[in-house]
């Protein structure tokens, strides 16, 4: 490493909280599918601030927009209207079925919304004292105290007890778990349709039918959370969409505003009725110049076809990785994903891997040990692509 880079090293361990296991790589600016570090190299983003960046790093038309915002209406607060949160509502709803939006700032401060009108929406217009949100083994939903509950996985919630009351996991992918699960204290099932964080996932069409299914028939809400899955990642503009679900609220964040913190719950008319003046509000949510961002994000979305590109590009790098998996025997045990949210599970732990994919100048992310995760920007190249498989396959070697 460069004497710049152990220079900044030093510096952050001596003033930031030590809460994140950093990568060995400090970025001084970023553009499209590239980031370049402090000495000037240059890498290939294969992760797209973890599915944040699907237009590309510092898209020109974004820019464009933030800054003219920046001198026109950045924050005023939401006791007042302001036209680019409503343009912008209208842009989402215009994406799926749903007929309401509520704005905030995180994927987690979207699901803690989406479980609070959960519950307010089984008190207020059900009339019943229903509250519990039940969730799935290896899920991710954030790290507030009532998200980190709601995620399937323990080691994210070691010293932070007493958690709050009311969530139950069950096994991912048991339908009959699930089932008997469901009391009349159930608000609602939460879930991904791919686990991002659990290791890249996805779960089979008649899993997530049934689950709905099941959902609808014990008079419960089926939510989903979109904060990785969403914003044409998969194949779709959301990923339910692959699967033909209808959900009565889904949550979505990371790549809303293509890099400028927003995020979102989005419900049906008759679920949004759960809140009222005064029973959810956040200070910073749907500020003008976020939601101007994000209206700019899903504009060059649509317009050039990103969903569709992701499927295609998506459908390249899979076979690409099966030719290196057979050329390389033994070495990968699964290729998993869904558009560009890749999955490459390796037969063995995966650090040395990613740290030597790394040195060769692309950036993935590794989770649940064995597995290269790519989320790449939407916009990323054939090209980057190839060179990424060729460098796996010398590494495997
Ligand atoms: C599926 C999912 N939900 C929620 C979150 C939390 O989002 P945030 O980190 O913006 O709070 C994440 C973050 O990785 C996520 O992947």
């Amino acid at each position: 490493m460069s004497e710049a880079f152990d220079a900044l090293k030093a510096r952050e361990q001596a003033s930031v909280m030590s809460t994140y296991g950093r990568y060995p790589l400090a970025v001084a600016s970023a553009g499209g599918c590239r980031m370049r570090d402090l000495d000037g190299r240059e890498y290939v983003d294969l992760l797209a601030g973890i599915a944040v960046c699907n237009l590309g790093h510092c898209h020109p038309e974004v820019a464009d927009v933030v800054a003219q915002k920046a001198r026109e209406l950045v924050h005023v607060s939401n006791v007042f209207y302001q036209r680019e949160q409503v343009e912008l509502a209208e842009a989402l709803k215009a994406t799926c079925h749903m007929g309401k939006v509520f704005f905030c700032n995180s994927g987690a401060e979207a699901n803690e919304g989406a479980i609070k009108l959960a519950r307010r929406y089984m008190r207020t217009v059900k009339n019943r004292d229903a509250y519990e949100i039940i969730t799935l083994t290896k899920s991710f939903h954030g790290r507030t105290l009532a998200t980190l509950t709601a995620t399937g996985q323990d080691k994210i919630k070691f010293g932070f007890d007493p958690l709050p009351e009311g969530f139950t996991t069950v096994e991912a992918g048991d339908i009959d778990a699930l089932g008997a699960a469901v009391s009349d204290k159930t608000a609602a099932v939460l879930l991904e349709c791919i686990q991002g964080e659990g290791g890249v996932k996805p779960f089979p069409r008649e899993y997530l039918e049934a689950v709905q299914a099941l959902c609808r028939q014990r008079d419960i809400l089926f939510m989903i959370d979109e904060v990785q899955t969403g914003m044409c990642r998969t194949g779709r503009f959301w990923a339910f969409q692959n699967y033909g679900l209808t959900p009565d609220v889904f949550t979505c964040s990371k790549a809303l505003a293509n890099g400028l913190p927003m995020g979102a719950v989005l419900a049906t008319d008759e679920v949004a009725a759960g809140f009222v003046p005064g029973s959810h509000a956040t200070t910073f949510g749907g500020g003008a110049l976020v939601s101007a961002a994000a209206s700019k994000t899903i504009e060059i979305m649509n317009r050039d076809k990103l969903a569709e590109r992701a499927q295609r590009l998506g459908d390249f790098a899979k076979a690409l990785f099966a030719e290196v998996a057979e050329r390389r025997p033994g070495k990968i045990a699964e290729i998993r994903g869904l558009g560009l949210m890749l999955g490459i599970e390796l037969t063995f732990p995966g650090a040395d891997v990613w740290k030597a994919l790394m040195d060769k100048g692309f950036v993935c992310n590794l989770t649940q040990d064995t597995v290269l995760r790519l989320l790449p920007p939407l916009v990323v190249e054939q090209d980057d692509l190839k060179a990424f498989a060729e460098a796996l396959e010398a590494i495997l070697a």
